[in-house]
């Protein structure tokens, strides 16, 4: 179904703007990504808010620490209802193992089902100039493929990725690896600050698992109207 591949980012700056939009969406969205901005501003409330409305929630933390640090914030976040959770690739496989080991441990204490957790590569906001600063001597595509099998090695769920991206990493990762992809603009919509765009429906194709997007619909005169038609467009590449 189209509707559960559609992720929402909440990127608003406090709690009242999220009920706003949120009760302004209703069945339209039922899967929402909830960011730094309104988790370090907001606490849990959101989170709270969103379970008890029955959605689903992406926590985009990008956790990245040492194991034993990351697997005891995976398990806060599992706790708090969290769906589904982002940990940096670059903290290794350890870490990414101590992850996976610690929702899955949590989920099963709580008797509730097990979050996913899908791994960020490198940020898409590197240029090759700025990769290299940082010690990159491989180019940014390789490196981030190598990231993604590290992290499928290491019992993640899925990778983060543009959606430029996705055909590759599909081919490489198998038909059951998450791909969660922003850069996202249906055929109405401005471009924002976005470059390396796909539509709803290309994206799909491309062997995306789940679409983020933001400002397409928060941005909207009618967000529930923008959301619709999104859906319809995703449907579209059935
Ligand atoms: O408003 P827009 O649809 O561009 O929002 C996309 C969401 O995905 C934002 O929360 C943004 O921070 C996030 N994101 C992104 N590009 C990436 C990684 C994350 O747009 N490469």
């Amino acid at each position: 179904m189209s509707r559960s591949r559609l992720i929402t980012a909440l990127d608003v700056k406090s709690p009242a703007e999220m009920k706003t939009l949120v009760d302004t969406l209703g069945e339209s969205v039922s899967f929402y990504k909830v960011g730094m901005e309104l988790f370090y501003s907001a606490g849990t409330l959101p989170l709270d808010y969103l379970k008890t409305h029955k959605k689903h929630v992406f926590l985009d933390l990008k956790l990245h620490d040492i194991p034993n640090t990351v697997a005891q914030a995976v398990a806060a976040l599992t706790r708090l209802g969290a769906d589904l959770i982002s940990v940096h690739t670059q903290g290794g496989r350890e870490m990414m193992q101590a992850a996976a080991r610690s929702a899955a441990i949590t989920a099963a204490e709580l008797g509730i089902e097990r979050p996913r957790l899908v791994g960020i590569t490198a940020l898409t906001s590197f240029s090759e100039t700025g990769w290299e600063e940082i010690g990159g001597t491989v180019p940014i595509v390789t490196h981030v493929e190598k990231l993604a099998l590290l992290a499928q090695a290491a019992g993640l769920d899925g990778v983060v990725c543009s959606p430029q991206e996705a055909a590759r990493l599909r081919a490489l990762l198998g038909p059951d690896f998450l791909l969660v992809t922003p850069g996202i603009r249906p055929a109405f919509a401005s471009l924002d600050d976005q470059e390396r765009i796909m539509t709803p429906k290309d994206a799909l194709a491309a062997g995306s698992s789940y679409l983020v997007i933001g400002r397409p619909i928060t941005k909207a005169d009618d967000p529930k109207a923008a959301a619709q038609t999104i859906i319809a467009e995703m449907e579209e590449s059935k």
